[in-house]
């Protein structure tokens, strides 16, 4: 497996040393717990860089929630081992007392688009995945950072907060991976049952006939109420919210006429679980 690095520096004289030979370096920033989503962003880095390095740190401060923050999986052993066959070159898994010292005063917030959805449901998320990413980004001096459109509004976010800060990195998006059911991959999946899981999945099954029949020339408020109805009858608890925004300001449409995604956000058996896809312009 790849070594674990846990002291910054001895990470930075890592880094440097890279640098000094000409080398790129790419950067993974995980929560742990990893699957195959996470898996393919190390390969794409594996692919651009000279150097990869994935980061495991579970942010306490993008945890609205406690309880959520208690019971978020960690496998760190088994992480690695999956790292290892990708040719991952290191894994940077700083402590909380260094990342956030008790002094600690910063706070890296990004405004208007933070708004919405995410935003919206869970305060302080985005300040709290704005700086650590900001800190994850300066920590590695990485040229290039991979993340998933599973987080769309997070690979957004980061997008613009690296550009706005001046980082000298670019932000690359890489493709939704999905269980054959069509479930997004999560972490959190890992909370759920095999029958929830199954449940689980009518999340995506119901988002790409909502894409299909607006296609076709569905009005959007119609299909939303029929999609909260397929989902409450399949158990999903609560839905936080199934809306067509602009890929680029998040903006609500309910005519495509501009690149956008629809996006979701829905409780199955206790575990809070979102998703989105493409909506082809009309
Ligand atoms: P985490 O949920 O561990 O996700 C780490 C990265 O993996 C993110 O870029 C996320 O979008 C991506 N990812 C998760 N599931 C995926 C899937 N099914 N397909 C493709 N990519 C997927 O997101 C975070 O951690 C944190 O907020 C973090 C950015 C690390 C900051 O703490």
């Amino acid at each position: 497996p790849p070594r674990i690095i846990r002291g910054l520096d001895e990470l930075r004289a890592i880094t440097r040393a890279w640098k000094r030979a000409g080398e790129t370096i790419g950067v993974v920033p995980t929560m742990g717990a990893l699957h195959d989503g996470h898996l393919s962003l190390a390969r794409a880095a594996r692919q651009n860089c000279d150097r990869v390095i994935v980061t495991i740190f579970v942010n306490p401060k993008q945890f609205n929630n406690p309880e959520d923050l208690e019971n978020y999986p960690r496998t760190e052993d088994d992480d690695a081992r999956k790292l290892a066959p990708i040719g991952v070159d290191l894994i940077w898994v700083p402590d909380g007392e260094q990342m956030y010292p008790s002094d600690f005063a910063t706070n890296v917030s990004v405004s208007g688009i933070t708004d919405v959805m995410e935003g919206a449901h869970r305060p302080g998320h985005f300040d709290g995945v704005a700086t650590v990413v900001a800190k994850l980004f300066l920590q590695t001096a990485a040229d290039q950072a991979f993340f998933g459109e599973k987080d769309f509004q997070q690979l957004m976010i980061v997008t613009r907060m690296a550009k706005d800060l001046d980082i000298d990195i670019e932000v690359i998006g890489c493709p939704t991976v999905r269980e054959d059911t069509g479930l997004a991959m999560s972490s959190r999946n890992l909370l759920l049952s095999d029958r929830a899981m199954m449940k689980a999945a009518t999340l995506h099954e119901v988002m790409t006939d909502t894409v299909a029949a607006l296609a076709e020339g569905a009005e959007f408020s119609t299909l939303q109420d029929a999609a909260k109805a397929r989902l409450r009858a399949a158990d999903f608890t609560e839905i936080e919210y199934f809306e067509i925004r602009a890929r680029d300001d998040f903006a609500p449409l309910t005519t495509p006429t501009r690149p956008a995604r629809l996006f979701a956000a829905a409780w199955m058996a206790g575990v809070r679980l979102i998703d989105n896809i493409d909506v082809p312009v009309k």
